[in-house]
């Protein structure tokens, strides 16, 4: 396992978490939304699945999967920081999901979880902050069933045009200044260009997911390129 900045990571997320919905509706103009709402729109478990949501932040997808999906199914929240974990339990409270919705605290490399356990496992803007994609993605292949389906949401630079240099000067110069007005933490917000630029490009992130073992890999380019989402499956 390689996650040195681990520690840096986890600190950042337990910093921006009182501010982290509001700046990503902001800073995104609220696509986040319907990043989100693409990638439940994929799910195909069977009734009464078990999906496993990993770096869930403050439950946005836990929350958009049991408002689509009603067909008696549990839906198990993880993550590393805490303070995004408390907002996630006040929201699931909010919306009625208790029952439903069930969160822990812990490290995507090692899910406190059986393996083969899940049929559909998700991770929305998560996987860029693990540098271990490789021994990260066969963790999360382990926590599958047979047949069971990983869905990967993350942020991509768009392809090289005109796109590309507005991208670039909202993302390196204006981005981290909202995020520092809002947050006070300029740090982060200057860590999320830098963590999107070094995300591999979706053919080579691909390779990666049929390295760890996924079949049927395929990905869906959205607003541009700027966001891209990864499908696969665990098929043996
Ligand atoms: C950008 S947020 C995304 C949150 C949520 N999935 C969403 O769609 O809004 C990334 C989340 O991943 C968590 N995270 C990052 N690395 C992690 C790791 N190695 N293990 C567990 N959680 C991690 C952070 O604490 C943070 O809540």
């Amino acid at each position: 396992m390689q996650n040195a900045e681990l520690p840096f990571i986890r600190e950042m997320f337990e910093t921006i978490a009182p501010r982290y919905d509001l700046l990503n509706r902001l800073l995104s103009l609220r696509c986040d939304v319907l990043w989100r709402k693409a990638l439940v729109s994929e799910i195909n478990i069977p009734d009464k699945g078990k999906i496993l949501d990993i770096a869930c932040g403050t439950g946005e997808i836990g929350i958009e999967i049991l408002q689509k999906i009603n067909t008696g199914i549990n839906v198990y929240g993880l993550d590393f920081s805490i303070n995004m974990l408390e907002l996630a339990k006040d929201k699931i409270k909010k919306h009625g999901k208790e029952s439903l919705l069930h969160l822990a605290a812990g490290n995507a490399f090692f899910l406190p979880f059986k393996d083969n356990t899940f049929d559909a496992v998700s991770i929305a803007f998560g996987i860029r902050n693990i540098s271990d994609k490789l021994t990260a993605l066969k963790a999360f292949r382990n926590s599958l069933k047979n047949g069971g389906m990983l869905l990967i949401l993350e942020l991509n630079t768009p392809p090289k045009g005109l796109l590309l240099n507005s991208y670039l000067l909202y993302f390196e110069k204006i981005l981290p200044l909202i995020g520092w007005f809002f947050s006070k933490n300029l740090m982060a917000y200057q860590y999320l260009p830098d963590s999107v630029i070094n995300f591999p490009a979706p053919e080579d992130f691909a390779q990666i997911m049929i390295k760890a073992g996924f079949s049927d890999v395929r990905w869906k380019r959205m607003t541009l390129g700027i966001v891209n989402l990864f499908i696969g499956y665990k098929l043996s």
